[in-house]
């Protein structure tokens, strides 16, 4: 079996490589490399790095170097096809099995093929015959037109018929069995239609060929959808109903939205408000997902807007992060409570439905709201909660770009809610009319000074900075721009900062921040202070900002 090479370069993409030795080998990031002990020979000190960017590991020590795949088949003794499979897993697909290149297999396959298509004009015929009039009669009740019927080639499975139609163009019984269009019987063996008395809806790849079937029943017979099994031709969770169409849709411009039924799909095609596709009676599946991609970067997902749906969009998300890619997402539309598409357009028109898609909501909106919307956030440990909850779904994300973009702004969100909260908690302190403000600024300044001098503490106090702000324009561009540098490159030392700094055009804050005049107002100097004391100073003031007393409140103005 051959794994296109672009499958595996995608994987690389997808997985990063710290994920991959992070699961043998303990590593700690610096700056775009992690660095840790080498699991290839033993030693005290670190020399084995992993570049996520390039997706190589190296050891300094003993020479050893390599990729994802070689380090699983070197740690884990896998054979190349089992590293590729585990990738995929840790990726969350599934490796494309290229079809076989056997001739007789490509043959039946051929067959199976002109099965379906001859098996599809028998339906359609049927569909305007006599016997076919309650089918008939049950589309125009659901409210589909003729040309509608045409463009889904919808058609009508007679209780008999189908064989006997197939055997006079030449196909034996085990083409039919092949196909999928025919059963047998276990009690004697003899052959029967699979399909009988059922509104036909054939399943088409994204050639337009018929692969499959989708048959309701007429009535209340059950199962009201019955699904040709897997087979030579089809695999459910490679397929999206209504592509070929959808792609027609598109070519007007019309948004794509995935839906869950055959009829929504028809539905919505037919209210000409959008294009439609939906999986097969399943959760889309991350080949789904790869394929909606291919006719839009940004379909709109419909959920059933009660708690039921909700709970099932949130499963949809954690399916989608893993496969996220740059410049590629998803929004979510929530219908009214127990209606599908199908439903509301029938009843309240395509206006209705056109709301419902103009309403729809970003993924990251949709996936912030929703987490949250699971704890109670009243209280401080439910908020902690939540925000593991949320950064756990972000670290979920395979690609490196998007990820960390999604850090990035949860992170903002975060800091924006703990902004909230505090400001919630201060109107219940009684307030000093004359408080004074004035030293506020300086303090923050004395902190920044301090970080410049000690870089190494941006890490350790990401998230207590990022929340901080002095309210001073320049300086909080200063600070931030600074733990921005930081973060990307924890390498970097004093003088390289600066120079990035003043690259920024920040000279002039660095610069009262750096000079005499700061430093004479310090009870320390920054750069002369070791990195303990730094550390000291730093809690202390950050204490302060914060708005709780320490050491550095000398006036006692801030103490109540
Ligand atoms: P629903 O039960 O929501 O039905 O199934 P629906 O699409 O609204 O159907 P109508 O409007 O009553 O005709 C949604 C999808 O789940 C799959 C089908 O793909 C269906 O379109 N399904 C449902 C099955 O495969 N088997 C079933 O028995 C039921
Ligand atoms: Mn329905």
């Amino acid at each position: 079996m051959v794994v296109p090479p672009e499958f595996i370069e995608d994987l690389r993409q997808r997985v990063p490589l710290s994920d991959v030795v992070g699961r043998r080998v303990k590593l700690v990031r610096k700056g775009r490399r992690h660095s840790g002990l080498c699991p290839f020979h033993s030693e005290k000190t670190p020399s084995f790095s992993v570049v996520d960017d390039q997706g190589f590991y190296h050891c300094f020590g003993c020479g050893v170097h390599g990729d994802a795949i070689s380090f699983l088949r070197e740690t884990e003794g896998l054979e190349f096809m089992e590293a590729v499979e585990r990738l995929a897993e840790m990726a969350g697909l599934t490796v494309p099995r290229s079809v076989p290149q056997d001739p007789a297999a490509s043959r039946q396959r051929k067959t199976a093929l002109d099965v379906l298509e001859e098996t599809t004009l028998f339906f359609e015929a049927a569909l305007r015959r006599d016997r076919g009039r309650n089918a008939t009669r049950y589309l125009k009740q659901r409210g589909l037109n003729s040309d509608i019927v045409k463009t889904y080639r919808i058609g009508y499975s007679p209780p008999n018929g189908l064989r006997a139609a197939l055997k006079s163009k030449g196909f034996s019984d085990d083409d039919m069995l092949a196909a999928g269009v025919a059963g047998k019987s276990d009690r004697d063996g003899s052959l029967y239609d699979y399909f009988r008395d059922r509104v036909m809806f054939p399943i088409e790849n994204r050639q337009g060929r018929v692969i499959a079937f989708g048959a309701r029943s007429l009535g209340e017979a059950q199962p009201k959808y019955l699904n040709s099994g897997e087979g030579l031709t089809f695999s459910k969770k490679a397929v999206l109903y209504g592509w070929v169409q959808a792609r027609e849709g598109l070519r007007r411009d019309l948004p794509l939205v995935v839906v869950e039924g055959y009829m929504d799909v028809i539905a919505i095609h037919e209210s000409g408000v959008a294009a439609a596709v939906a999986p097969l009676g399943t959760a889309l599946t991350p080949e789904q997902i790869l394929l909606l991609w291919k006719l839009h970067n940004e379909p709109v997902l419909c959920f059933d807007g009660d708690l039921a749906g909700q709970r099932a969009q949130l499963r949809a998300l954690e399916r989608i992060l893993p496969v996220l890619e740059p410049g590629r997402s998803v929004r979510l539309a929530a219908l009214p409570n127990g209606k599908d598409p199908d439903d509301l357009i029938g009843a309240s028109g395509a206006d209705a439905f056109r709301k419902v898609i103009s309403t729809a909501r970003s993924l990251i909106d949709t996936l912030w709201e929703s987490l949250q919307s699971e704890y109670e956030l009243s209280q401080p440990e439910a908020r902690a909660q939540f925000w593991q909850a949320i950064r756990r779904h972000v670290r979920s994300i395979g690609n490196n770009q998007v990820r960390s973009a999604y850090g990035d702004e949860i992170e903002s969100r975060i800091a924006l809610m703990r902004n909230q909260t505090r400001g919630f908690a201060s109107m219940f302190v009684p307030r000093r009319a004359e408080r004074p403000q004035t030293g506020l600024v300086s303090r923050h300044r004395a902190l920044v000074a301090l970080l410049l001098a000690h870089p190494t503490m941006v890490s350790a106090n990401f998230e207590a900075l990022s929340m901080l702000n002095s309210g001073d324009e320049k300086l909080e561009r200063l600070k931030k721009a600074l733990i921005d540098a930081v973060i990307r490159d924890p390498d970097l030392d004093v003088v390289a900062i600066r120079d990035h700094l003043e690259g920024l055009n920040l000279g002039d804050v660095l610069a009262s921040l750096t000079g005499d005049d700061m430093k004479a107002r310090l009870p320390f100097d920054p750069v002369a202070i070791s990195s303990e004391k730094a550390s000291l100073y730093f809690n202390e003031l950050l204490e302060l900002v914060d708005g709780r007393a320490g050491l550095f409140s000398n006036s006692g103005s801030r103490k109540r």
